[in-house]
């Protein structure tokens, strides 16, 4: 039983890494970046607003769509799969949670070595000269809001998150590629793996030596590298592992 076979290895592993996208936060009520967008942003694509043209053509446009997305963030609660994650990291010390998402449900539950690929909704900062910004109230309603100014030099603020065409943080996907290459046990959860370089990551821990547990409903190209394919849920898969690795 495969289950079995990864609650053995979890229980045994050394270094873990923990790599998540958005199916991660999906039972908590976060939309996938595949399900099409819900309610006012319904008529948008999520690729056409996630990029710098679309914040330069329309600002407000841009900023509104982030920050209804903070809204709505903060009104849903991590899950039981989140807190599972945080409870690998305090069973092993030397565990990472690399995710490509950009919500905080993973910092609530109480994960701690935490590396964001694609930046937080949490982290604005100034579009001319990068200083950070303070998150400002979030908007009464879920529309084209102006994005702030900069205390600095009166540029736009943008999400502090990384847009289709740039570069990842260089220290993080370095951070990241260095854990998946040192680490005895990779879980791929709740990503399609078709956006690089972040879905490289579980192919270094594979070619590293690591054994790599996926967890999706869905297959996904990651089936043909991991070792262990659970097909099932972030937030009943991730518990009942923990729950088997270290028995109460
Ligand atoms: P996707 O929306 O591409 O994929 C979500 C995955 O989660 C799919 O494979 C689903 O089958 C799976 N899934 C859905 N519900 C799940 C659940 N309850 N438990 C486990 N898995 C579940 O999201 P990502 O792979 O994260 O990039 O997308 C990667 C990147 O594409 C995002 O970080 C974003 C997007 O464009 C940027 O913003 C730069």
């Amino acid at each position: 039983m495969p289950e079995r076979d990864a609650a053995e290895l979890l229980r045994d592993a050394e270094r873990v890494v923990v790599f998540t996208g958005a199916g991660m936060s999906a039972e908590s009520g976060v939309p996938t970046f595949r399900e099409a967008l819900t309610g006012l942003w319904s008529r948008f694509d999520a690729k056409a607003l996630a990029t710098p043209e679309a914040f330069e053509a329309d600002p407000a446009l841009v900023w509104g769509w982030y920050e209804w997305r903070r809204a709505l963030v903060q009104r849903v609660r991590p899950h039981a799969g989140h807190e599972a994650v945080a409870a690998i990291e305090a069973q092993v010390p030397q565990s990472v949670v690399i995710t490509q998402n950009v919500d905080d449900l993973h910092e609530r539950a109480g994960s701690r070595s935490l590396i964001h690929l694609h930046g937080s909704l949490f982290a604005p900062r100034c579009a001319a000269c990068g200083s950070s910004a303070a998150l400002p109230p979030l908007p009464e309603k879920s529309d084209r809001v102006a994005p702030p100014r900069c205390d600095d030099c009166d540029g736009p603020i943008r999400p502090g998150v990384v847009w289709f065409g740039e570069d990842l943080p260089s220290g993080e996907l370095s951070a990241a590629t260095e854990a998946a290459f040192g680490c005895d046990l990779l879980f791929s959860v709740g990503t399609s793996g078709l956006v690089y370089p972040a879905a490289e990551i579980p192919y270094v821990a594979a070619r590293s030596g690591a054994t790599v547990v996926q967890i999706n409903p869905e297959p996904t190209t990651l089936d043909a590298v991991a070792d262990i394919n659970l097909r099932g849920k972030a937030a009943e898969i991730l518990p009942d592992l923990v729950r088997k690795a270290w028995p109460r």
